[in-house]
């Protein structure tokens, strides 16, 4: 991705592996500063995770399976026993840290399913570390794919509305939704970018800083504001990521999703949901389908930029604590018009594992 460093244009990966250290632009500091966090094993890489130094469904799988490389690279001296016992362990740390998107699942268990192959702890750290970058740069080409098949679906002219964060800050490079976008820009095409802040967690911050990086033309809005644009006329498409889709085409995602696909089915507005094929849940068990509820001081409480002391602040908004944070919700697939994988673009009615066959 384009990184504008002191007037410079830098090209960086969102999260990559060097000797042992996960490195990873830490998403808790920007857009006010562009910090590359390291993580030097295993715990801080799944602690970064937990913090959402490192978010986004694909990305979050990509920093576990880079974890795994670390945990065997810690445990190599073990008896395999105790080696794989281990190994074990942390895979699920790692399906524990944020339990809604499945890629994370998806991407461990490959990981897991490849080391097992594996007959000493040493050959399963050269399995770990090569299926890891294999992960990583499937991630990476999948997402330029999903931006090359989808930026068609953008004209010249239009008002693109966009939810959370779903560019290369929530996988490897390019992002998701957001990739539609890039690719879209990049056939010279003039539209503007209509993002939510996305309270609480307000990942608008970290769109607007992606999409300032690429000269895209773009606005911050309240969430509350998106109904007030489709209702002038302004939105005609609107473009998501996901962290969980199901066969029958449901689609799990930043919380506030649901409201914005009802809304666009109300005024006619397209709704497209972009993701990889990582994303998909093909075999779902109800009891793996979980909404992740996160620390309310999200709510109660907002991290912002001190301008004197140049300092990040956090400053309390609510006295209560009576609050509740969901940070997903489900969105029913009557209300979603195409879903953009790196394969198809698959449109309804929806029956995922029929229709990725092809
Ligand atoms: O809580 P987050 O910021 O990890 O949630 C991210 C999203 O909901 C994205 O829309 C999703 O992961 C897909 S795009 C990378």
């Amino acid at each position: 991705m384009k990184v504008k460093i002191n007037g410079k244009v830098m090209e960086y990966r969102n999260v990559w592996m060097e000797n042992g250290i996960v490195n990873m632009i830490d998403q808790t500091r920007l857009p006010f500063e562009f910090r590359i966090q390291k993580t030097k094993s295993y715990r801080e890489t799944a602690e970064a995770i937990r913090k959402m130094q490192i978010r986004g469904a694909p990305a979050i799988g990509v920093a576990a399976s880079y974890g795994l490389v670390q945990a065997a690279l810690e445990f190599i001296n073990l008896k395999p026993e105790e080696f794989w016992r281990k190994m074990e362990e942390v895979a699920q740390e790692f399906l524990n840290t944020r339990p809604t998107a499945v890629d994370l699942h998806n991407m461990v268990k490959r990981m897991m399913t490849k080391i097992k192959k594996a007959e000493s702890p040493q050959q399963c750290l050269q399995i770990a570390l090569s299926e890891s970058q294999l992960i990583a740069e499937e991630n990476a080409e999948a997402c330029k794919k999903i931006g090359l098949l989808g930026r068609d679906l953008i004209k010249s002219g239009d008002g693109v509305l966009t939810h959370c964060n779903t560019g290369a800050l929530g996988t490897v490079d390019y992002g998701t939704a957001i990739s539609i976008i890039k690719f879209a820009h990049y056939q010279g095409k003039k539209f503007i970018v209509l993002a939510t802040e996305t309270r609480p967690w307000l990942q608008g911050r970290l769109t607007d800083w992606e999409l300032t990086q690429e000269d895209i033309e773009h606005y911050i809005i309240a969430d509350a504001a998106a109904g007030y644009y489709m209702d002038r006329g302004e939105v005609q498409i609107v473009l998501v990521g996901a962290d969980r889709i199901l066969p029958n085409g449901d689609v799990i995602n930043k919380i506030g999703t649901r409201i914005l696909a009802v809304l666009a089915h109300e005024n006619n507005i397209p709704f497209v949901v972009a993701a990889p094929t990582t994303s998909i849940d093909l075999f779902p068990k109800a009891e793996n389908i979980k909404i992740e509820e996160r620390d309310t001081k999200e709510i109660t409480h907002i991290k912002g930029y001190n301008e004197e002391t140049k300092e990040l602040q956090t400053l309390r908004l609510y006295l209560t604590d009576r609050v509740k944070n969901p940070v997903f919700d489900i969105t029913p697939a009557k209300y979603i018009s195409k879903i953009v994988t790196e394969k198809h673009i698959i449109e309804p009615p929806y029956n995922l594992k029929k229709q990725l066959q092809n």
